[in-house]
This record gives structure tokens, C-alpha cells and sequence, in this order.
């Protein structure tokens, strides 16, 4: 069997750092490790209308904000087809093949779709595409026969059900679909970097986000803002590190090399750490810190993605050949669907059968 990834983002906003530590970074270590026959990395508008069918422009417009993100990072369209899900109708097919093997009560079920059905205050008034998008992303997947699905822990719940999905296909049909395991990020840090201001999460909608895309200035005015410790009112006053977002950053991107380069006082985090309780170290020597990393963690990124957004005529090419390619890949499974199911009327000896 091919071993093949397929993953993507809703192009709701640029992606920040919370998706780098959570995936990109991920990714890329996959997609450069030879051990994958064919990666698809898919730029999910179809899905972001399912709750922006109004906002059709905000969609459109981050398109080319996370492809750019994606090749700043290191995604490499010699490696991965990357692609837009809109432009591929047969995964709208598919999809619709799939509704029939799904419940009403099993799609009310799935933890991520309750959740944000509350999140978006939908109430009774639910969009049907919104409500059943977890069978569109089964049909994303398994179009590509993806076995490998690099996510978020959010989105097992839509792993599972794909699974579902395949088996019921087929049992019920022909052995045609493939069952995706998810791949989680390495751990709990990577996982759920919080936002600058200690909420759980970074969220464009709280507001409290690094961007790939911000300016040198623009980082290094969001660390000194930082939530840190309240009860750390004066330099002498011994700081708590719990709950402390700074040191949680440097928990997820500081290295020992970096304390050679910029803060030499200090051999490794644990001393940084065993000061900072003591008392006597400054908030501000720490962010000034953690913003040297930040920086050094993120200049090439902003750097890459300034060069292809130059020529965002390549990018939209880009995209372009690699939707046609994902196409071509999806028109084939969807072909061998339809034999299974006994639907491809003119193509199989219909007359006889
Ligand atoms: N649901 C994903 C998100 O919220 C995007 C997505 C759509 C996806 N289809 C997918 C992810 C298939 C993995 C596999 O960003």
C-alpha cells in the first residue's frame, strides 16, 4: 500500500504561530523525510463557507494569505500537491455518496461539530453544509487515499468518522476506500501553544496571535505584552511559572544554543527557571529573551513568504497545477467508487449485468 498524507487548513485567516508549532512545522519534517509516496496539502475553502457563506470574500482572500504561509514554511510543491478544494468537484461527489452512509444522530454525535455549533451560536439554525462537513472531509481524505492525516487533536472526531465511513463503504460495496489514521502533534506544548494573553488557545478571534507574517516590530511589541505572573510585581519578588505564558514559549521553542547566543548569564532554561522563582530576575529580561528567539524562529519564515508574495502569479500557477493533479487523482477514486457501488452505467458492461 502507498503510504500518502492528505491535511489542509480553512483559509479563514493567515496562520500563526500556534498552526506552525501545531502542524506546519510537522509537516514539513514529513514531507522532507522520503517516507511518503504522495502528500496532498489542501487550502480548504469549500469548507470555510460552510460558515462564511456570506463572507465569501474573506474566504477568497486568505487563499493566497495561506499558500504563501504554507511555501514560507517550507511546503514545497516539487514534494506536496498543493491544492484548492473548491476546484475539485468530485470531492463534492463523493460526498454525496458518503451522506448515505451517515446518520443524522451519528453527525449530532461528533464532539467537534457540538462544540462548534456552540462556539458559533447557531442554535436551531444550523447550515446544512456546516453541519455536515465532517462527510466532506471524508471525502477529502479518502479521494486521495490518504493513511496518514497530519491534525490537531480537535480534529479526531472527523478522522473517526471517516474510518466509519470507509468501513461502511466497504463492507458495503468493494474494498476500494482506505482507512486514515490521524497524526497528533508531538506533544502537549506543540499542541496547544496558548494565545499571548494565557487564554488556551492562539485565535485570530481572541486576538491574541503571532502571525507568520508579522513584522520584526510587530513580534517584539506582542512579547512585551505577554501575560506573565501577576504576583511578580517587583524584579526581587520570587515569579511563579505556572500559568506563566512566557516561560511556557520558551518551554516550546528555547534551546540551549539560544543562551549561548543571547543569554550567556544562564547555562540552560532550568537555570533561567530556579532564578526567576528565587527572585531577582526581570519580566523584561526573560521577553527580551524569548523575543531574540521568537525572532530567530521566525525572520527566515517572514523572509520566504516576502519573497513569494512578489509573484503572487506563480503562487496562483502554483495552486493551479496542483489542483489540476489532485484532480486527476480524485476522478480515480471517484471512477472506482462508482464501479463499486454499480453506477458507472456507461462504462461497465451495464447491459449485462
Ligand atoms: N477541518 C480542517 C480545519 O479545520 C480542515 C480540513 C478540511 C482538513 N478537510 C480536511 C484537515 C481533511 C485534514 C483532512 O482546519
Amino acid at each position: 500500500m502507498k503510504n500518502v498524507i492528505l491535511t489542509g487548513d480553512r483559509p479563514t485567516g493567515k496562520l500563526h504561530l500556534g498552526h506552525y508549532v501545531g502542524s506546519l512545522k510537522r509537516r514539513v519534517i514529513l514531507q522532507n523525510s522520503g517516507e511518503f509516496d504522495d502528500i496532498y496539502i489542501m487550502v480548504a475553502d469549500a469548507q470555510a463557507l460552510t460558515d462564511n457563506a456570506d463572507d465569501v470574500n474573506k474566504v477568497r482572500n486568505n487563499i493566497s494569505e495561506v499558500a504563501l504561509d504554507y511555501l514560507a514554511c517550507g511546503l514545497d510543491p516539487k514534494k506536496s500537491v498543493i491544492f484548492i478544494q473548491s476546484q475539485i468537484p468530485e470531492l463534492c461527489e463523493l460526498s454525496f455518496y458518503y451522506m448515505n452512509l451517515v446518520t443524522v444522530s451519528r453527525l449530532q454525535r461528533n464532539p467537534t461539530v457540538k462544540n462548534e455549533i456552540q462556539l458559533r451560536g447557531f442554535k436551531q439554525s444550523i447550515p446544512t453544509g456546516f453541519f455536515t462537513y465532517p462527510i466532506s472531509q471524508a471525502a477529502d481524505i479518502t479521494a486521495f487515499k490518504a493513511n496518514v492525516v497530519p491534525v490537531g487533536e480537535d480534529q479526531l472526531p472527523m478522522i473517526e468518522q471517516t474510518r466509519e465511513i470507509v468501513r461502511s463503504f466497504n463492507t458495503m460495496y468493494k474494498e476500494v476506500l482506505v482507512e486514515p489514521q490521524a497524526v497528533l502533534p508531538e506533544n502537549e506544548l506543540c499542541a496547544r501553544l496558548p494565545g499571548l494573553d494565557g487564554a488556551a488557545k492562539m485565535s485570530k478571534s481572541l486576538g491574541n496571535c503571532i502571525y507568520l507574517s508579522d513584522s520584526e516590530k510587530d513580534i517584539k511589541k506582542k512579547v512585551q505584552s505577554m501575560f506573565t505572573d501577576p504576583l511578580h510585581l517587583r524584579v526581587e519578588d520570587p515569579g511563579h511559572l505556572e500559568g506563566n505564558t512566557v516561560f511556557t514559549y520558551l518551554d516550546a521553542f528555547s534551546h540551549d544554543e539560544h543562551f549561548e547566543e543571547f543569554l550567556p548569564a544562564y547555562k540552560n532554561l532550568d537555570e533561567l527557571k530556579a532564578h526567576y522563582c528565587r527572585g531577582g530576575l526581570g519580566d523584561g529580561t526573560v521577553k527580551k529573551f524569548l523575543n531574540e528567539i521568537m525572532q530567530a524562529e521566525l525572520r527566515p519564515i517572514r523572509e520566504r513568504r516576502e519573497e513569494f508574495q512578489k509573484d503572487l502569479g506563480e503562487v496562483f500557477n502554483m495552486l493551479q497545477k496542483g489542483s489540476e493533479k489532485a484532480r486527476d487523482v480524485a476522478a480515480q477514486t471517484l471512477d472506482e467508487v462508482k464501479t463499486a457501488m454499480g453506477i458507472n452505467y456507461f462504462k461497465s458492461n451495464f447491459l449485462n449485468k
